[in-house]
């Protein structure tokens, strides 16, 4: 993740190439619910307006993040996999009910597979990316840019060209990083963890 950034601006076909690879990511029934919004210029300033106001950011951490000349936030829409599993293929699963009806949001999945396809192809292009939450301030910022009540926000990818200044590290950055094979389990291990072995 990059914290610090140049202000030079992502070339069109780079962008459109970045977005080209995400949408080759696996989706479920091939339904393709993804949106991302892109915020350049005043709409790029508007968005730190809202989320990080002009008199909080003497102390803030990361002066070079503002500087990113490109914020996209990729959106899932589950009215678009409810209709996709209302067609007769699909309509077998029961999923074309409602979103109510799905034990796992694929367009939430999708969306965050197309989002990491995102990130890689961005590094692949010498871009830089940070993913961050809206948090609190989330309701503001779709408001702000008019964002369909029913799109569920996977984040905030910031993007651009690094500027090499390496800023703190965030914090969660410091925590260790678990080793694949404490995260690859096996249904032995689970149940004699549930045996209290
Ligand atoms: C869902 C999600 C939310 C995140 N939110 C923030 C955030 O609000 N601020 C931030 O600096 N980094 C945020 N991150 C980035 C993580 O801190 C970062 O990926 C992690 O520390 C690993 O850093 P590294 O890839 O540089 O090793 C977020 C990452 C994810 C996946």
């Amino acid at each position: 993740m990059c914290r610090s950034y140049e202000d030079r601006p992502i070339e069109r076909s780079v962008l459109l190439d970045v977005i080209d690879v995400a949408s080759r990511s696996p989706s479920a029934g091939k339904t393709q619910g993804l949106h991302v919004l892109e915020l350049t210029g005043s709409d790029r300033d508007r968005y730190w307006n809202i989320t990080l106001p002009e008199e909080r950011r003497e102390g803030f951490a990361w002066p070079g993040l503002l500087r990113a000349p490109t914020l996209l936030i990729p959106f899932g829409d589950p009215q678009a996999y409810v209709e996709r599993y209302s067609e007769p293929d699909k309509s077998r699963t029961g999923l074309g009910v409602g979103p109510e009806a799905w034990t796992t949001p694929y367009w939430l999945v999708d969306a965050s597979m197309a989002t990491m396809a995102l990130l890689l192809a961005a590094t692949e292009h010498g871009l830089g990316t940070l993913l961050f939450g809206m948090f609190a301030h989330e309701d503001a910022v779709r408001a702000a840019f008019s964002v369909p009540e029913h799109f569920v926000a996977v984040g905030v990818v910031a993007i651009g060209y690094p500027d090499g200044a390496t800023p703190r590290r965030g914090r969660s950055a410091n925590r260790p990083r678990r080793r694949a094979d404490e995260i690859l389990a096996t249904p032995d291990r689970w149940s004699h963890d549930m045996c209290g072995d």
